[in-house]
């Protein structure tokens, strides 16, 4: 196996949720459904989809149902074979085997650099991705492929990147960047939530990321900065001194979907791409923009 070789990836999720409340008082923001799989599962999915064999899940406090999501379900298979409902039975038997799953609990929230420092010793000495399952991009390439595939050619961390607003700068993580070729940026520092005045550009880090072991060491070091957290962001800076580190802007539509207004929209636009559900969907919400004069009177049905 090559030593470029990114095998592991891991899925932060021990984060309180808070900018999601109350839903996600006792219930994981991770299992919120966006259509009928939980934000997680898509995660999962882009991970395997782009090479990924070992998933490490940080959880904590609250966070069971991801367990159980990933495990099997006897119960409810057997049930499920008993009334002859095969391809539910296939789909819920599926996502036990997507991957290999470990879990490592962070018994405090204590920021997401912390977070993905819990999966040291399941890591080990190779590099490995990270992914913010509350962060869904829908490409057709995987939007961890395409930062593996250049990790593969450039041998240094690669974060994933999109332009984001100006005046939006302060609810991400901005790099300071030369651009070396189309989408591709050599970074040369990183500012965890600047004020937009302060912003070095409007690219933005949007949860994904292809890490060497160095990062760890570094981790260790951080000390807490914005909001009292371990910051990624700051590891990140620290790294980026030593070693060369990369920034691709991911070609895709990303979806903030931990926040409520994101988590809408990427609800209609998944429900509008579902094959089973999109037209009718489709329909009732072209009816419901028209004045409320000229709607047609609408039903629920069972599907
Ligand atoms: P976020 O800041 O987006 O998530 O962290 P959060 O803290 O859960 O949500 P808000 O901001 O309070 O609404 C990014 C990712 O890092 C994880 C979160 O679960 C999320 O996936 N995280 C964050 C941890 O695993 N541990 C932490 O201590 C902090």
């Amino acid at each position: 196996m090559s030593r470029f070789e990114v095998r592991k990836a891991v899925i932060p999720a021990a984060g309180l949720g808070t900018r999601f409340l109350p839903a996600t008082k006792a219930s994981p923001k991770e299992m919120l459904p966006l259509v009928d799989k939980p934000l997680i599962q898509y995660a999962v999915e882009e991970a395997v989809a782009s090479g990924i064999e070992d998933i490490i899940i940080i959880t904590g406090r609250g966070k069971r149902a991801i367990e159980d999501h990933f495990d099997r379900s006897v119960e409810l298979e057997e049930n499920l074979k008993g009334s002859g409902k095969a391809q539910l039975l296939s789909q819920i038997r599926h996502i036990s085997t997507l991957a290999n799953f470990c879990y490592v609990r962070q018994s405090e929230a204590l920021g997401l650099g912390h977070a993905v420092l819990c999966a040291q010793r399941l890591i080990g000495d190779e590099p490995f991705a990270v992914i913010l399952g509350d962060e869904i991009i829908d490409a057709p390439v995987p939007g961890l492929a395409q930062l593996i595939h250049a990790y593969k050619k450039r041998h240094g961390a690669v974060l994933g990147l999109q332009e984001v607003p100006h005046h939006d700068v302060s609810r991400y993580g901005i790099v300071a960047s030369r651009t070396i070729a189309a989408g591709l940026h050599r970074v040369e520092g990183l500012i965890e939530k600047p004020a937009p005045a302060e912003a070095p550009s409007n690219l933005a880090v949007i949860g994904r990321y292809v890490l060497p072991p160095e990062i760890f060491p570094i981790l260790r070091k951080t000390q807490p900065g914005k909001n009292g957290e371990i910051q990624l962001t700051d590891a990140l800076r620290e790294l980026a001194k030593k070693s060369p580190m990369y920034g691709l802007e991911i070609q895709g539509q990303r979806y903030d979907a931990g926040d409520k207004l994101g988590f809408l929209i990427a609800t209609i636009e998944f429900a509008l791409k579902n094959p089973s559900l999109g037209p009718d969907f489709g329909d009732y919400l072209q009816n419901r923009m028209r004045p409320s004069g000229e709607r047609r009177t609408t039903r629920s049905r069972k599907a």
